[in-house]
């Protein structure tokens, strides 16, 4: 299997002094990372001193979010160019929060992921059903148009690559350990939609699918036991060093 891909989303949950303790800490850790590729999104107050933290080690940049145009009069956001200067690697595009409570329509994260592909920062698309929309059986058919939307119509360059993270809107946050099987399941399906929209060679070797909901310390094995399943994308157990640093012992493991 090739290097998991294990990527902390510390949303709007630390002040910046907990942040930099937290990637001073991360970092101090990062020398046992090796065979895992860590990503760490802190908030974009914090964006430029984590930079400098992590500098020099194995561990990435991302970003939370970022807005659709490079440049203009769009007071309040942030260009993914500015990102870039920091060295931005990957970014979250249309996490369930910000679809649920900023409106972020599946326009706006299409036009984010192709603008991202075009300055070579991986954007990471967050997918994923609602408790209703599962109970309606409507499960398949969100995932479907969420990834058509995202990503009809864009062309991958050689050195483009995606991240697909399945991340059903009932789990984040609720600590609910989902069936290993449903989970396999519906990567499975993922990757087939992904063949409706790329070359399967594409597919193959510039998409990675990860999955996010409550994953843990306890839990992450199962989950990335399932080759299908190439990383995850961690909430609140990734705001403690050594809980998140135990995760990635995990992933190294298998
Ligand atoms: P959680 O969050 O791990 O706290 O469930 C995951 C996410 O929202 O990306």
């Amino acid at each position: 299997m090739e290097n998991p891909l294990i990527i902390a989303n510390w949303k709007m949950k630390l002040n910046a002094s907990d942040s930099l303790d937290l990637a001073k800490r991360v970092k101090k850790a990062s020398a046992k990372y090796n065979g895992v590729e860590v990503v760490l999104c802190p908030s974009f107050t914090e964006i430029a001193q984590v930079n400098e933290i992590i500098k020099g080690s194995n561990i990435k940049l991302g970003a939370q979010d970022c807005f659709w145009e490079e440049q203009g009069s769009f007071t309040g956001e942030i260009s993914p160019k500015s990102l870039q200067d920091y060295d931005v690697k990957y970014v979250l595009v249309g996490h369930s929060e910000r679809r649920q409570n900023l409106g972020e329509t599946e326009e706006m994260i299409h036009k984010k992921v192709r603008l991202l592909l075009t300055i070579d920062i991986t954007p990471v698309l967050c997918i994923g059903e609602t408790f209703e929309e599962r109970q309606d059986g409507l499960k398949d058919v969100v995932l479907t148009r969420q990834l058509h939307n995202a990503f009809n119509g864009l062309w991958l360059n050689k050195s483009d690559r995606l991240v697909v993270a399945y991340e059903p809107v009932w789990v984040i946050g609720s600590g609910q350990d989902i069936d290993p099987d449903e989970i396999e399941h519906t990567h499975q399906i993922i990757r087939q939609l992904l063949y409706d929209l790329f070359e399967d060679r594409v597919v193959d070797e510039q998409v990675k699918i990860i999955y996010g909901g409550s994953v843990d310390s306890e839990n992450i094995a199962q989950y990335i036991a399932r080759p299908i399943v190439q990383g995850v994308l961690v909430g609140g157990a990734s705001l403690d060093a050594t809980h998140f640093s135990t995760i990635i012992a995990q992933a190294k493991k298998l």
